[in-house]
């Protein structure tokens, strides 16, 4: 094995090409075998569903190289059953979940050599998706889909790393009740493009989402959920049934009560707490934890007490937990991660 000659350390979150994806396709009310090819181009029709409707879904996992020079992936059955729950939510066949894992496998296995060496800080980032292909005209499900799996490494999505980031309350919803922002579908993030352009001119890095119904409570950003850690060192997280679940955010919640022997809380959080907390960090894949350092509500700031330099006490320690799993540290609970090689 022959890693690429990539400058691991200073990736960025952004599309490389790899050599091999997984592709299977779904028609007369099946899945075929699937396989590992080496085009990246699709060809489609120009009515196809997913162009015409949006018919898409997809999900985000990390290949990870362990301190022993292993290579695993993180909860990929927890994927499986999020793309399943996201495809009965769109009118899409299920993919199976064991085939989805396996498919997963076999791609990072394919893509070995992309793999970031430990301790460069990088991961090779898979994105499993799938999208209604055949034409369609009528506002209607498509009848045949694709299923299809890339890799690409990366380095931090907020530029800076463990840098403190500043983020505004937007005045755009992400989601609406009874709506699709507790599925992983292209539609939620197609309609967060002008909020993060948005943010972004306004210098700031995120959007915090509030919930469309009331504005008073905290949702999500475009990317991540969100943990707070109160002034007596509780761990708190947003309840709603219309955010994204983040596998992120129930390892960190468990992480935090097993491992750390804290106090963990999930409930209704109100935009008036903010203020309150004592640290604050978005949790993803791709974030992993983002500590926020700053809130902006129209023009008011919220300043954590952790500040603008460094990661708060709590926030670090349950990022040092959480990597120390995922990159062979530390002992994983039962389950958590799969070893490719
Ligand atoms: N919320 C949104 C909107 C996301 O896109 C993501 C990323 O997948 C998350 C939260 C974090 O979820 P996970 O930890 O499963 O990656
Ligand atoms: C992930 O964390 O996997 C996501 O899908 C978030 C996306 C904004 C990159």
């Amino acid at each position: 094995m022959a890693k690429k000659n990539i400058d691991w350390a200073n990736l960025s979150f952004g599309y490389i090409k790899t050599d091999k994806r997984f592709v299977s396709n779904y028609s007369d009310g099946k899945w075929d075998e699937g396989a590992i090819i080496e085009d990246d181009m699709i060809t489609m029709s120009e009515c196809a569903c997913v162009l015409q409707y949006a018919q898409t879904i997809f999900e985000g996992l990390k290949a990870y190289t362990t301190e022993d020079g292993r290579i695993v992936i993180f909860r990929p059955d927890l994927n499986a059953e999020r793309l399943a729950n996201s495809a009965r939510r769109m009118e899409m066949p299920v993919f199976p979940e064991d085939k989805f894992v396996d498919a997963v496998v076999q791609t990072v296995k394919a893509n070995a050599d992309y793999v970031p060496p430990y301790g460069t800080g990088a991961t090779l980032y898979v994105r499993p998706y799938m999208f209604g292909i055949n034409p369609v005209i009528g506002v209607k499900p498509a009848d045949d889909f694709q299923f299809r799996v890339f890799t690409t490494p990366v380095g931090p999505y907020f530029k800076g790393g463990a840098k403190p980031i500043v983020i505004k309350i937007s005045d755009f919803d992400r989601a609406a009740p009874h709506g699709t922002g507790n599925i992983k579908a292209g539609l939620n993030y197609a309609m967060s493009l002008h909020a993060i352009v948005t943010a972004h001119e306004e210098g700031f890095a995120e959007n915090m989402y509030l919930d469309a119904r009331s504005r008073t409570k905290v949702e999500e950003t475009g990317g991540a959920n969100f943990l707070f850690v109160t002034k007596d060192n509780k761990i708190v997280t947003p309840k709603s049934d219309s955010i994204l679940p983040s596998i992120t955010r129930r390892s960190l919640m468990y992480v935090a009560k097993e491992y750390l022997g804290l106090e963990v809380e999930e409930r209704e959080v109100y935009k008036d707490e903010l203020k309150d907390f004592a640290e604050c960090g978005l949790c993803g894949t791709a974030a992993v934890i983002s500590p926020v350092g700053k809130i902006n509500d129209h023009g008011e700031e919220i300043c954590f007490p952790s500040g603008m330099e460094e990661m708060g006490p709590t926030t670090k320690k349950l990022y040092d937990t959480l990597t120390g799993i995922q990159m062979g540290r530390l002992e994983a609970p039962e389950g958590w991660i799969k070893v490719i090689e």
